[in-house]
Formats: structure tokens, C-alpha cells, sequence
């Protein structure tokens, strides 16, 4: 396959920017009316993934071998949107007009053949690992959720308890839909350790103007239920094997994943030592501080301490928490969670203060889903 010509008439289309998914999606749902009530009603080309996803993945065929796990991983959790295998030809087929459209006189015959050839690959493995997980998983669960409190200014903490099994590890997330906003997927990280229970923990902070999380902490409610996808994420999960100790820093709602991986240590072990620094602009925002300093006074191996950034009144430790756990730093392994600012800010502090990179595992609250791993 020529690859150099993929990515290269892949690298001229991609400079048109939005103008691309606005193409793509007009051509799909022109010439195949029924795929529109896959996506959701609104839908804004700036937060596209799927196209951006597409032109990259097909084009970089000749990596195929490494991007297998991730299309196996996606092809699996396209059915939370309903896709089935007989809506593949119908995005191959938008795809190549698109890159028509914007190709012009660069658009050959042969270059179309190398184009259908690395699609069908590329759906190829998608589809069959679909089909695989058909036998064994649901393609989404529902969880109803049971608890819902608004625990600090646009912060809510919600317990659901899903349908079905779920095996899941602590540290991973899912990407979650809620009835308020239908076929809006957004990713949330798992705030507990799995339980025998069936029910899952969620920190949920409100974005300005966001969609989805708007609709979670201000308009979900007891009794309502959330489509929940496959977990995925290996980026905070810990190495039972290998135990290390844990320097851990989250910002805001990034507490969530460190909560489950404090659980998984409290329940399962191996016991560590675990330093927790939770970061919040005010003492308002430390909406969880309870239940983890209760956590640290079962647990001798844990210590959890509040740092405030923007609090004049705040009696206890001021500042970021990157900067008091690096007061903290004995050469354990770093855990990083937050918004991408945070955890970009914190990490460039970590590497500043001479942490090797090979010992910093981060996890950033991106509105981008997907990620090829
Ligand atoms: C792996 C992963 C795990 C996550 N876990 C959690 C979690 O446990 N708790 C949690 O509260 N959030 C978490 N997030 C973030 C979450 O997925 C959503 O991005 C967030 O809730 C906003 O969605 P929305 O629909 O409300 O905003 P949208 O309607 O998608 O976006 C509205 C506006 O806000 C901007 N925006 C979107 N997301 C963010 C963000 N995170 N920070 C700043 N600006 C943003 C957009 O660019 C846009 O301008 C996680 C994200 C990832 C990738
Ligand atoms: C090679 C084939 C494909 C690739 C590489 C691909 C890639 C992606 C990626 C990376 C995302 C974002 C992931 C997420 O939000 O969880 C996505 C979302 C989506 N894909 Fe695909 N996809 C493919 C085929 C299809 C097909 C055949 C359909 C069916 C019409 C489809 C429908 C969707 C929908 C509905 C979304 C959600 C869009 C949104 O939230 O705005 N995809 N795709």
C-alpha cells in the first residue's frame, strides 16, 4: 500500500479545518439519510472526533499492527452508538467524496484504490472485534442512578447501580450518556474500587457552558438512568505486581480515579505508602475532603492533605498541590489528575524539580475521547 500517498493527501485535506467534518457530514447524511439519528441532534464541527479520527487512522495503515488494540477498543464501544457493521460502506463512501471534494485534480483512480483498501482494513478490524464483544458484553449498560448530591458549587457526587456486571479496574473511566442529552457521550472517571454491588461512584464538576456536565450536576435526579460504555484506560491503573509507593496529586474532580486506587490498596493491597494532595481553588471546592481524611484515619499507610490555591480564610495548606507534594518527594511515582491545564502545569513542575518522566503517570479531563493509546 502506498502509504506516503495516504498520509500526504491526508495532510493537504486536513488544512481546510472545519470546513472538513462540515463536508463529511453533509455528504453522509445526504446520501444515507439513516445514519443521522446516530449523532446528536446538535452538532458542533469544532468537538468533531470522528473525521479527525478517521483521516488519521486510515491514513497511518502501514501502523496498523500497533493500532490494533486501540481500533479493536473503538470498534467494541462504537456500539454504544448504535453503528452496526452495514453503516461502515456508508462512512467509507463520505470519506472518499470528501477527500474528492477537497482533493480536486489530486484525486486519482489510484489513490481512491489505496484509500477503499486501508478503510476496509481499518473497518475490517473494527467490525469483527464489535461482533467478538456482541456475545459476551451489552453494548452499553444503564446504571439508575440512586444518589445525587450537589456537594459544592457545580460539583455533584452520583452513585449508579448498573444492570449488569461490570468488571472494571480502579483507576479506568467509561464515557457516559444521560437521557437529558441524548447520544452525547462524555468520559467520567470511576470515583470507587469495583464493588460486589454493582454500584459506581461519580465526581462531576460543571464546565462553563458544558453540555453534559451541566446536565448531570444541575439536571439529573434520582431515578434517572445513564448509558454507561465499556471502561478503557490504562493510564492510572496500578501495578499490583510491583508495588511502589504513591505520591498522588489531583486537581478538582481528578480526585476521582485516586479515590478508587486508594479503595483497591485499602480492600485488595498490596498496602503502600500513599501521599493524596488534593488540589481546589477555594474551601468550598474540597467536596469529598470527608470521606478522605476518614479514609486516612482507617489506613495508617495513607495521608491526605487539602491545598487551597485562591482562599484567604483557608486555615490549612495554601498554594498548589504540586508544589506541596514535591516537598513530599522521596522517589515514589507520581500520579497526576485534573484539567488539562493543571495536569499540563503540574507535570512541567515535576520534570523542573528533576521527577524522571518515567515515573510521572498522568490523565488529563480533555473534552477529546477516544484517545489512540
Ligand atoms: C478520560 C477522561 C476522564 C474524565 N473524567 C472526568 C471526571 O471524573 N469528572 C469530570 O467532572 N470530568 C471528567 N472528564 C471531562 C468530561 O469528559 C467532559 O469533558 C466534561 O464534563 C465537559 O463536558 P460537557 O459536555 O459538559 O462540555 P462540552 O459541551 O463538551 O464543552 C463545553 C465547552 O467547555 C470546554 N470543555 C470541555 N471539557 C472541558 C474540561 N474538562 N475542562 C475545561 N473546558 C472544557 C469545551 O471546549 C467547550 O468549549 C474526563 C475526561 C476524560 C477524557
Ligand atoms: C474506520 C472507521 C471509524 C473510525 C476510525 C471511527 C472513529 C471514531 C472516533 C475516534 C470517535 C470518537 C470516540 C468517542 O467519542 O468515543 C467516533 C465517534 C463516533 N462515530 Fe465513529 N469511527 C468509524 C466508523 C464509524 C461508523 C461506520 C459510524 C456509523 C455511522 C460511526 C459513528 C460514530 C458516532 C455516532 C460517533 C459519536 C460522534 C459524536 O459524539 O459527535 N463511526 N468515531
Amino acid at each position: 500500500m502506498d502509504t506516503q500517498a495516504l498520509k500526504g493527501s491526508w495532510h493537504v485535506v486536513a488544512q481546510s479545518g472545519d470546513q472538513v467534518p462540515l463536508f463529511f457530514y453533509s455528504a453522509l447524511f445526504l446520501m444515507y439519510p439513516e445514519t443521522r439519528g446516530l449523532f446528536p441532534v446538535s452538532m458542533a464541527t469544532q468537538r468533531d472526533r470522528l473525521v479527525g479520527a478517521l483521516g488519521h487512522v486510515v491514513s497511518n495503515v502501514d501502523r496498523l499492527d500497533d493500532l490494533v488494540p486501540f481500533l479493536q477498543q473503538l470498534g467494541r464501544d462504537h456500539r454504544k452508538f448504535s453503528v452496526v457493521a452495514q453503516h461502515y460502506p456508508a462512512v467509507g463512501q463520505a470519506l472518499l467524496a470528501t477527500l474528492e471534494h477537497f482533493l480536486g485534480s489530486r484525486w486519482t483512480p489510484a489513490l481512491a484504490r489505496e484509500w477503499t483498501q486501508a478503510y476496509e482494513l481499518v473497518a475490517k478490524v473494527m467490525t469483527e472485534a464489535a461482533d467478538e464483544s456482541s456475545a459476551t458484553s451489552p453494548p452499553w449498560w444503564e446504571g439508575e442512578i440512586i444518589l445525587h448530591e450537589v456537594r459544592a458549587p457545580g460539583i455533584a457526587v452520583i452513585r449508579a447501580r448498573l444492570n449488569y456486571a461490570y468488571p472494571f479496574r480502579a483507576g479506568q473511566s467509561a464515557s457516559i450518556s444521560v437521557l437529558l442529552r441524548p447520544r452525547m457521550w462524555r468520559f467520567y472517571s470511576f470515583a470507587n474500587a469495583p464493588r460486589r454491588d454493582n454500584t459506581v461512584d461519580l465526581h462531576v464538576r460543571v464546565v462553563d457552558g458544558g453540555t453534559v456536565s451541566t446536565a448531570l450536576v444541575h439536571g439529573a435526579q434520582r431515578g434517572d438512568i445513564l448509558k454507561i460504555g465499556a471502561p478503557v484506560g490504562d493510564r492510572l491503573t496500578l501495578d499490583t505486581d510491583h508495588p511502589r509507593d504513591l505520591l498522588m496529586i489531583a486537581g478538582g474532580t481528578g480526585l476521582a480515579p485516586f479515590k478508587a486506587l486508594v479503595e483497591q490498596t485499602a480492600y485488595e493491597g498490596p498496602r503502600r505508602d500513599v501521599r493524596l494532595f488534593v488540589g481546589a481553588r477555594t474551601s468550598r471546592e474540597l467536596y469529598d475532603i470527608e470521606a478522605m481524611s476518614k479514609l486516612a484515619a482507617e489506613n495508617p499507610w495513607l495521608t491526605v492533605v487539602p491545598v487551597v490555591s485562591h482562599d484567604a480564610f483557608y486555615s490549612g495548606e495554601h498554594g498548589y498541590a504540586v508544589d506541596a507534594a514535591l516537598k513530599a518527594w522521596r522517589g515514589q511515582d507520581v500520579f497526576v489528575c485534573g484539567s488539562e491545564e493543571m495536569v499540563q502545569s503540574s507535570v512541567a513542575r515535576l520534570l523542573d524539580a528533576g521527577v524522571p518522566p518515567a515515573q510521572i503517570r498522568f490523565d488529563e479531563f480533555t473534552s477529546a475521547g477516544g484517545r489512540e493509546q
